[in-house]
C-alpha cells in the first residue's frame, strides 16, 4: 500500500487539474480499455458494495477472508498500473469505510481515528518490522503485541475525568454519537477521578473496541434457537447492530464488552502517555479493560508471539481476527509518522480463517415464513474448531449460482466470526465431473404449489403452505413476537399436523382438553397460562409477531405508535402506513398484505381473542420537536428516552441551540442546562416530559 500511495496523491492532483479529461477516461466503456483497468473498476464497485453491506448494514454477503482477498487484488492491480494516475483515483483502499447510519447525531473526532495497515503473511509482517527498525537507527525497538479484536472501534471523550461522549469511528473524521446506547449496554468507567489519583488530563479521547464475547453471543443465539428464529452469524455484526439499536429492550438484554488500547487527543499534551505500556497501565488503573499485551525486542519473538496468539485464539473469550504489532515508545511513533489513513508505527497481522474441506452431500430447501425457499447445504460431518458441522446455509439462489456449488463437490467450510460455519467456495481441483448441479424444483417441497422465481429468491406463493404456516407460528411465538414459552417448533408442527392450527389466532381457540390430549396435563396447564398471558402482550410485539412483510421489531414499534390497535392497522391506507415511518416500498407491501383475506381473518381472530392492548405513546405527540437531554433520568435509560421521543415524532439532538424545542433535565444536569437558560429554551422535568408523551 505504501508503495503506490504517492501515486494516489499524484493521481488525485492530476485529476483535479484535468477533471474533464479524466472523467471522459473513466466513463469510457470497460471494453475500450486494457483488461486490468476493467477489473480495477469492477473491483472498486464490488468493494464499495461490500463496504456498504459491512459498515452501514452490518450484513456482509461474503466472508472477511474473501473481502480481504478482493482488497489485496485491488492493491496489487493498483501497484501494477500505477503509471496511469487517472485509473487509481479515489480508490476505496484510501477509505476506512464509514459506519455512520444517519440515525445518530454526528460528532467530529478531535483527532481522527485512523485504521491500520494489514499484513497477511510472515514476509509482509517482517518487511514492516525491518522498515521501522531502519528508521529507529541505533535505538532498540520495543514491540507490543496485542490481540486484534473483531468488533467496532469506539472513542470515549473524558473531560476532567468525566465521560462526556462515546462516538463510533464513522469515516474516521466524524462518527455516530452513541453515548446513551453505549451506557445502556457496555460497562465503562463514567468518572475516572473516582477510581484513581493519576494526574487527570482536561480532555482525553480514549480509543478501543466494542465486541461481543463468545459466551454472550452463544447465549443470544441459544435464545433465538429456542424461539425457532434464525441465528446471528457474526458476533461483529451483532455488536454493531446492538450498539446502534433503537430498541431499548435490545440494549437492555445484551451485554457488550469494551477493551481500550489507544488514545487520540490529550490536553494538556504533557499528560499524554509516553508509551503503549504506560497507556495500558494508566487505563487499567482507571478501571478499563485492556488487551493482554506482550513485549518483544526482535522479529523472531514478534513472530512467535503472533503464532501463539493464532494457535490459542479459540480459547480466547472474544472474537479475534489477528494480532496488532505496535511500537511501544511514543517518541519513536512520532518520528515514524502516519499516512492519511494509518499510522506507520503499527500493523494488523490478519489470521487465516479456520477452514476445512468436506463433501456437499445434498442441498435441501427450507420454507420461510414469507414463502422464500432457503437452500441448506447438507455436509459430510466435519470438525472445525472443536465443533462438528453437518449443515450450513447457502443463503439464496444467486449464491449457489455465483459459487457454482454442485452436489458431490468438495466444499470449503469456514468459521465466520469464529463461531458459525459458512461455505466459502468449491475446491475445483477435486471436481471429477460426476457432480450434479442443483436443480430448483418447480413446486414447493412443503405444499407442492408452483414456485415463483424472483431475482434473488425462489418463493412459494401459497399462503396456506404448511411449511410457511409452521414458520409464521414460530415467529408469532418467538421472543420478538408474543414470546409464548414452551411452544417450540416440534409442538407447533404437531398442532399443524392435527389440524388444530391454521393461523396464529387458532392458538387462542384450542381448548384445554385439546392441549391436554397433545402435551399431557402438566404442560397443558403451563401452556394455557402462557397463552393467557400473551393476550396482554404489547401491541408492538403482536404486530411484529403477525409477520407483515418487511416489518421487524423497529417497524412494528412505529406501527403500534401510529395506529394504537390492530383494528386501525387492519384498515390502514398506504399513506397512513407511510406516515407511520415506513418506506414507500414497505408501506405498499404491507398494504397489499393487509388486503389478503387470510391476513384480515388472522387480525380479526386476534381481536376477537382480545389480544393486543393499548398503545404506549400518543402518536405524533412530539411531532417536529427537537429535544435535548441532560443528566441522568430516574425512570428511563437515555436510550429509552430518546427512542420515545423519536417514536412520538420528535428528534433528539446532542447540543442546545436556539432551535431546540425543550431540554429534559435529569439528575446531575450540567452545561446544557446553563446553555438552555441562556438561550431561553424551556426546561422540562422528567415527569413533565413523560406527561407530554402520554395518551390524551
Ligand atoms: S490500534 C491508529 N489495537 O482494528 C489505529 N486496533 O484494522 C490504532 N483493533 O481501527 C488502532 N484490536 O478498530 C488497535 N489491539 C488493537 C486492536 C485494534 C482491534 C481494530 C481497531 C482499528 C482496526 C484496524
Amino acid at each position: 500500500m505504501k508503495i503506490f500511495r504517492p501515486f494516489v496523491v499524484v493521481g488525485a492532483a492530476l485529476l483535479l487539474l484535468c477533471v474533464a479529461a479524466s472523467s471522459l477516461r473513466l466513463s469510457a466503456s470497460a471494453a475500450d480499455r486494457p483488461p486490468d483497468l476493467a477489473r480495477l473498476e469492477s473491483l472498486r464497485v464490488e468493494i464499495a458494495h461490500h463496504d456498504e453491506l459491512y459498515f452501514k448494514k452490518a450484513a456482509p454477503e461474503i466472508t472477511d477472508a474473501e473481502y480481504d482477498a478482493l482488497k489485496r487484488e485491488l492493491r496489487n492491480l493498483e501497484a501494477r498500473i500505477a503509471t496511469d494516475p487517472a485509473a487509481i483515483e479515489s480508490s476505496p483502499n484510501d477509505a476506512l469505510g464509514d459506519d455512520r447510519s444517519g440515525r445518530f447525531p454526528g460528532y467530529r473526532h478531535r483527532v481522527p481515528m485512523l485504521g491500520l495497515e494489514k499484513s497477511f503473511s510472515e514476509s509482509e509482517l517482517r518487511k514492516f518490522l525491518v522498515r521501522v527498525t531502519r528508521t529507529a537507527g541505533a535505538e532498540r525497538v520495543t514491540w507490543i503485541i496485542e490481540p486484534k479484536y473483531d468488533g467496532l472501534a469506539i472513542s470515549l471523550t473524558y473531560e476532567r475525568g468525566r465521560l462526556v461522549r462515546a462516538v463510533t469511528r464513522g469515516d474516521g473524521v466524524e462518527g455516530d454519537d452513541v453515548t446513551s446506547n453505549l451506557l445502556a449496554c457496555v460497562d465503562v468507567p463514567r468518572d475516572l477521578r473516582a477510581i484513581s489519583a493519576t494526574p487527570m488530563p482536561d480532555v482525553i479521547e480514549l480509543r478501543g473496541e466494542v465486541y461481543l464475547d463468545h459466551t454472550e453471543f452463544e447465549r443470544i443465539n441459544a435464545e433465538r434457537r429456542a424461539a425457532g428464529e434464525t441465528m446471528f452469524v457474526h458476533p461483529r455484526n451483532l455488536a454493531v447492530g446492538t450498539l446502534k439499536s433503537s430498541d431499548p429492550a435490545v440494549l437492555r438484554s445484551r451485554r457488550l464488552t469494551a477493551v481500550f488500547y489507544g488514545w487520540g487527543e490529550c490536553e494538556p499534551a504533557t499528560l499524554a502517555p509516553g508509551s503503549q505500556r504506560a497507556l495500558l497501565e494508566r487505563l487499567s488503573s482507571w478501571g478499563f479493560r485492556v488487551p493482554p499485551a506482550q513485549v518483544a525486542h526482535g522479529p523472531e519473538t514478534v513472530w512467535q508471539l503472533i503464532r501463539a496468539l493464532d494457535v490459542g485464539r479459540t480459547g480466547f473469550p472474544g472474537p479475534l481476527d489477528g494480532a496488532v504489532v505496535k511500537v511501544d515508545d511514543a517518541a519513536l511513533r512520532a518520528r515514524l509518522g502516519q499516512t492519511a489513513t494509518a499510522p506507520l508505527w503499527a500493523i494488523a497481522h490478519k489470521f487465516e480463517p479456520e477452514r476445512v474441506e468436506t463433501r456437499l452431500k445434498a442441498i435441501t430447501l427450507q420454507v420461510g415464513r414469507t414463502g422464500v425457499l432457503t437452500p441448506v447445504a447438507e455436509l459430510e460431518p466435519v470438525e472445525i474448531g472443536g465443533t462438528m458441522i453437518a449443515r450450513a446455509s447457502l443463503h439464496n439462489r444467486q449464491e449457489i449460482a455465483r459459487r457454482d456449488y454442485r452436489i458431490g463437490d468438495t466444499v470449503r467450510v469456514e468459521k465466520a466470526g469464529e463461531i458459525i460455519p459458512q461455505l466459502a467456495g468449491v475446491n475445483l481441483v477435486r471436481r471429477s465431473g460426476v457432480e450434479v448441479p442443483f436443480a430448483w424444483p418447480d413446486n414447493c417441497p412443503s405444499c407442492r404449489a408452483p414456485v415463483t422465481v424472483e431475482e434473488v429468491a425462489v418463493r412459494c406463493a401459497n399462503y396456506a403452505c404448511p411449511g410457511q404456516l409452521q414458520r409464521r407460528i414460530e415467529h408469532f411465538c418467538s421472543a420478538e413476537g408474543l414470546e409464548i414459552r414452551g411452544l417450540g417448533p416440534a409442538l407447533i408442527g404437531t398442532l399443524i399436523e392435527r389440524g388444530l392450527v391454521r393461523d396464529a389466532a387458532d392458538l387462542y381457540r384450542i381448548s384445554r382438553e385439546n392441549w391436554m390430549a397433545v402435551v399431557g396435563l402438566k404442560s397443558a396447564e403451563r401452556l394455557v397460562a402462557e397463552i393467557e398471558r400473551s393476550r396482554r402482550a404489547e401491541l408492538r410485539r403482536v404486530i411484529c409477531g403477525v409477520g407483515l412483510p418487511g416489518v421487524g421489531a423497529t417497524h412494528a414499534q412505529k406501527l403500534a405508535l401510529r395506529f394504537g390497535g390492530l383494528a386501525a392497522l387492519r384498515d390502514a391506507s398506504r399513506q397512513e402506513l407511510e406516515s407511520a415511518g415506513l418506506t414507500a416500498a414497505v408501506a405498499t407491501d404491507v398494504m397489499m398484505e393487509l388486503k389478503r383475506p387470510e391476513v384480515r381473518m388472522l387480525l380479526d381472530g386476534l381481536l376477537e381473542a382480545g389480544v393486543a392492548p393499548q398503545p404506549i405513546e400518543r402518536a405524533g405527540a412530539l411531532s417536529g420537536a427537537t429535544v435535548v437531554f441532560t443528566g441522568t433520568l430516574a425512570t428511563l435509560t437515555r436510550a429509552e428516552a430518546e427512542q420515545r421521543v423519536r417514536a412520538a415524532g420528535g428528534a433528539v439532538r446532542a447540543n442546545v441551540t436556539a432551535e431546540t424545542s425543550f431540554v429534559v433535565e435529569g439528575e446531575g444536569a450540567g452545561r446544557k442546562l446553563v446553555e438552555a437558560r441562556k438561550l431561553g429554551v424551556p426546561v422540562l422535568t422528567e415527569a413533565e416530559f413523560l406527561a407530554r408523551l402520554a395518551p390524551d
